[in-house]
C-alpha cells in the first residue's frame, strides 16, 4: 500500500512540489505506462481539490484514445484538433479553459464540467498521450496549475508516454 498525504492547508506550490515527489517515487523503476498513468491520475485525484476528473488519452495510430482516470466514464476516443484534448495534441501546447461553454467545439464528457486544463504528454517531440483535468467550478484553474501540472509532466513522461 502506498499512502501519500497531501497537506489540506498547502499553497499551489507547495501542493505541485508534494505531487511531484509522489509521483517520481510512485513511477521510480516502473516501466509500464499504463500503470503509471493509473498511479499518476490517482494520486491527482488525491492532491487536487475540486476536480470532477482526472486522466489521460494515449496518442493510438493518431488518434486520441482514453487512458487511465479517475471520475465518470468518459468518451473513449477523440480525433486530433476535436475539443481542448484533441486541440493540445494537435498544438503540442497546455490548452487552459476557464469556462468550457466558450470554448467552440468542447466535448462534454461529464456535464459537470466547467473549466478544464490539458497538458500534453512529450517524448522526443511527439505528443504521446494528454493529461485532462476537469473541475465543476468556473476557472478553478491558473497560472499556477499550468506550471505545477507541466513540470509533473516533464518530469515523468518518460514513464507514461
Ligand atoms: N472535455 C474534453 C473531453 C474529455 S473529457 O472532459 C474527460 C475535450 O473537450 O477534449
Amino acid at each position: 500500500m502506498f499512502d501519500f498525504s497531501p497537506s489540506t492547508h498547502a499553497d499551489k506550490a507547495e501542493l505541485y512540489a508534494a505531487l511531484l515527489s509522489a509521483a517520481q517515487a510512485i513511477t521510480s523503476g516502473e516501466p509500464d505506462i499504463i500503470a503509471n498513468m493509473a498511479n499518476v491520475s490517482a494520486l491527482i485525484w488525491q492532491y487536487l481539490p475540486d476536480l470532477n476528473w482526472a486522466g489521460f488519452y494515449r496518442m493510438v495510430e493518431g488518434e486520441l484514445v482514453l487512458g487511465p482516470f479517475q471520475g465518470k466514464p468518459a468518451c473513449i476516443r477523440i480525433t486530433v484538433g476535436k475539443g481542448v484534448c484533441g486541440a493540445a495534441a494537435m498544438t503540442g501546447e497546455t490548452q487552459l479553459v476557464e469556462d468550457v461553454h466558450s470554448f467552440p467545439g468542447h466535448i462534454a464528457c461529464d456535464a459537470a464540467s466547467a473549466s478544464e486544463i490539458v497538458v500534453p504528454v512529450i517524448v522526443t517531440g511527439k505528443v504521446t498521450a494528454v493529461l485532462d483535468l476537469d473541475s465543476p467550478s468556473i476557472s478553478r484553474f491558473d497560472a499556477a496549475d499550468q506550471r505545477g501540472l507541466e513540470a509533473l509532466i516533464a518530469a515523468i513522461a518518460a514513464r507514461i508516454g
